[in-house]
């Protein structure tokens, strides 16, 4: 991040304590959490389980540390679908709301925990009539509905692992990570609703399985009313197998270190890492987590992320946390400007929602919008705001404050990672006094500091975010690569999980999130790594060398830079490549700008200085540019750049 950044975050001097009002009804305040967790952190976390989980079996060992590996409540036995469902219906609380649904053109579902149960149960016989069984993995393929939550739970409750695949993702993607995983069965949808029109996932997805061998069938979930091709034999209505399908199954006791889920998210390199997730220590940070950071009173909270379940903030907080804890939520299927910019506040006051989740892209698009949108509307029932996804900038935090939360809500900057499982540094609305853009400090239980390069703890000052000792939502690995998971996070400092960002620490030891200090961008809080987009664009016939850097954008976070060189006599337009990497990753991949050049500016070993390409996209001034090759490529995409900010 550039330094006038710094120093802008540094000048940030306001303060918002808890107010007396929220303070009276808050699960936390004051600070005998972390007085608690700071003594010792296993037992602290060994309550958290047993209070807030139900286990068939209780655990031996808390914790088993053989780092990089951890294990967490090992010989304890639980379902976790069991956890968010059944235990809540055998409460009594089976009538309760557990999913309000919204579809973007504006039809609904009201789902109880009983009926959401009825679904899970019908569609975990689904999948065992499909020759699924425990340790396989599930494919899931869907736009935001409310199959996506059954089928990911019914996956749950037979101990089958799901890998859910973000819909925008191309069928090249999903096929990719079908492989990798070696899934047997894949659930998809014919299509879904976005501004205003179906998208059509179904062909993709028949794109896709022309590649993957180990796909026995997929079901089919009709939504978007599309027509679609139907492999006899292969491919099954949802409707119909769930019309035939027995309506009991029993929650199994799974082991708590059995595998809940691979999500695959990008790295440095272009392939992505299927971070895995297991059952007991996931569940009990998810569930510890959405109840003191979003401080939520199951009986009068209705509680909405605006995450897609294909991101891995859908699965903690949409998903696990939420329906764990037995909340009332609202999940809507569409873009927030559909019909118009005010879609997201007329949700709120709809259903009066009182915590509400969201990206900072998402704030400062609404920023963008203007203050008129949500002042049409009451939002009066927001009682906590959170943030997740990227740094979020002090303006942007103090507009959310002030024209989402009224000036009274709390706002809670969530920092965490596919990786961490579930929320690792974040204020608890209650207990902290907060900073416009400052994440403040990590959670009771969690252990994070700042160190230099040479891996020396720092009080303050800026270096890198390191966590010092494990924690129950931790992933477990790298699907099928143990050795990418040491390397990449564990072997810059030994002892230290390196989570890949920059981070400061202010006067008062208060956390500043700072981005990625790698080859990961952030582009509308979804990660992307520049080699995958590179690799995309260099599989096209015309190119033939690609250099892809983020460059720092007022909406999205950072934006795609690519300079693209075409092969001698190769013809390619801008719109060519952008839809090529649509095709080859998804839309979100898309490069915002493609700069063609006759040469990359390179080192003179021949090392691409993709450096420099951020300084020449930001429009920085240019250091020392001795150690290049030839000096006249740089002058050259230098005065192009300063060009197209002018246009
Ligand atoms: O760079 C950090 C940024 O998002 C990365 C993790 O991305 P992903 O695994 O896709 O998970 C996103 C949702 C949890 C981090 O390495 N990030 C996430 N939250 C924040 C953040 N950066 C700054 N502030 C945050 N609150």
């Amino acid at each position: 991040m550039a330094d006038e950044t710094i120093e802008a975050l540094l000048l940030e001097q306001r303060k918002f304590p808890p107010s007396e009002a929220f303070k009276k009804r808050a699960h936390v305040v004051g600070t005998h959490l972390y007085d608690e967790a700071h003594a010792d952190y296993e037992a602290f976390w060994a309550r958290q389980a047993e209070e807030l989980v139900s286990w068939s079996q209780p655990w031996q060992t808390v914790c088993e540390w053989n780092p990089p590996f951890s294990k967490w409540f090992i010989g304890g036995q639980l379902n976790v679908a069991y956890n968010c469902l059944d235990r809540h219906v055998e409460a009594g609380r089976g009538g309760k709301v557990a999913i309000h649904w919204e579809g973007e053109p504006g039809d609904t579902r009201t789902i109880t925990y009983a009926q959401l149960l009825d679904e899970v149960e019908r569609f975990s016989n689904v999948l065992r009539g499909l020759g699924v069984t425990r340790g396989d993995r599930v494919n899931i393929y869907l736009p935001m509905i409310p199959e996506a939550v059954v089928a990911m739970l019914a996956c749950a409750r037979i101990g089958a692992a799901h890998s859910v695949v973000f819909g925008g993702f191309s069928s090249q993607a999903l096929a990719d990570r079908i492989n990798d995983a070696s899934a047997k069965v894949l659930v998809t949808a014919d299509g879904g609703w976005r501004r205003g029109e179906v998208f059509a996932l179904k062909p993709q997805a028949d794109e896709a399985l022309a590649s993957t061998p180990s796909i026995e069938h997929v079901v089919v979930v009709r939504r978007g009313g599309n027509a679609v091709d139907m492999s006899a034999g292969r491919d099954h209505w949802y409707h119909e197998l769930m019309a035939r399908a027995d309506e009991r199954c029993a929650a199994e006791p799974m082991d708590s270190e059995q595998l809940l889920f691979l999500l695959y998210t990008s790295g440095t390199t272009g392939k992505p890492k299927g971070i895995m997730h297991t059952t007991g220590g996931y569940l009990t940070h998810v569930t510890y987590t959405h109840k003191y950071v979003f401080d939520l009173h199951p009986d009068s909270d209705v509680y909405w992320c605006t995450a897609d379940v294909g991101w891995v903030t859908g699965h903690s907080y949409i998903v696990y946390g939420p329906l764990s804890n037995g909340a009332t939520q609202v999940i809507y299927e569409g873009v927030p400007n559909f019909p118009g910019n005010d879609r997201l506040w007329s949700i709120v006051e709809k259903y009066g929602v009182t915590i509400f989740y969201t990206a900072p892209t998402a704030i400062r698009t609404f920023m963008k919008w203007g203050t008129q949108e949500p002042a049409k509307h009451d939002l009066s029932s927001l009682r906590v705001i959170g943030s997740v996804g990227e740094p979020i900038n002090p303006e942007a935090w103090m507009w959310y404050r002030e024209n989402i939360g009224r000036g009274d809500c709390p706002v809670v900057d969530t920092w965490w990672q596919t990786e961490t499982g579930g929320i690792m540094i974040s204020p608890l609305p209650g207990a902290t006094t907060t900073k416009p853009g400052s994440a403040t400090f990590p959670l009771p239980g969690v252990g994070a500091e700042v160190v230099d390069e040479s891996g020396r703890t720092i009080t303050k000052g800026g270096g890198y975010l390191t966590l010092t000792h494990p924690w129950p939502g931790m992933l477990r690995g790298i699907w099928g690569d143990p050795e990418r998971y040491k390397e990449t996070y564990w072997a810059r400092f030994p002892g230290r999980y390196f989570a890949g960002d920059g981070a400061k620490l202010d006067d008062d030891g208060y956390l500043w999130l700072l981005g990625r200090v790698d080859d990961v961008m952030n582009v509308s809080g979804h990660r992307i790594s520049t080699t995958e987009v590179e690799s995309a664009l260099v599989s096209h016939p015309s190119v033939a060398e690609a250099a892809v850097v983020g460059a720092n954008d007022a909406t999205t976070g950072q934006a795609i830079i690519a300079y693209v060189t075409l092969r001698g006599g190769a013809q390619a337009t801008e719109t060519d490549l952008r839809n090529h990497v649509a095709k080859e990753i998804g839309a979100i991949a898309k490069p915002k700008t493609i700069y063609f050049t006759p040469d990359l500016p390179k080192t003179r070993s021949g090392k691409i200085m993709r450096r420099l390409l951020r300084d020449v996209a930001e429009g920085r001034n240019l250091g020392d540019t001795t150690t290049l090759a030839d000096a006249s490529v740089v002058a050259e995409l230098q005065s192009r750049a300063a060009q197209s900010t002018e246009d």
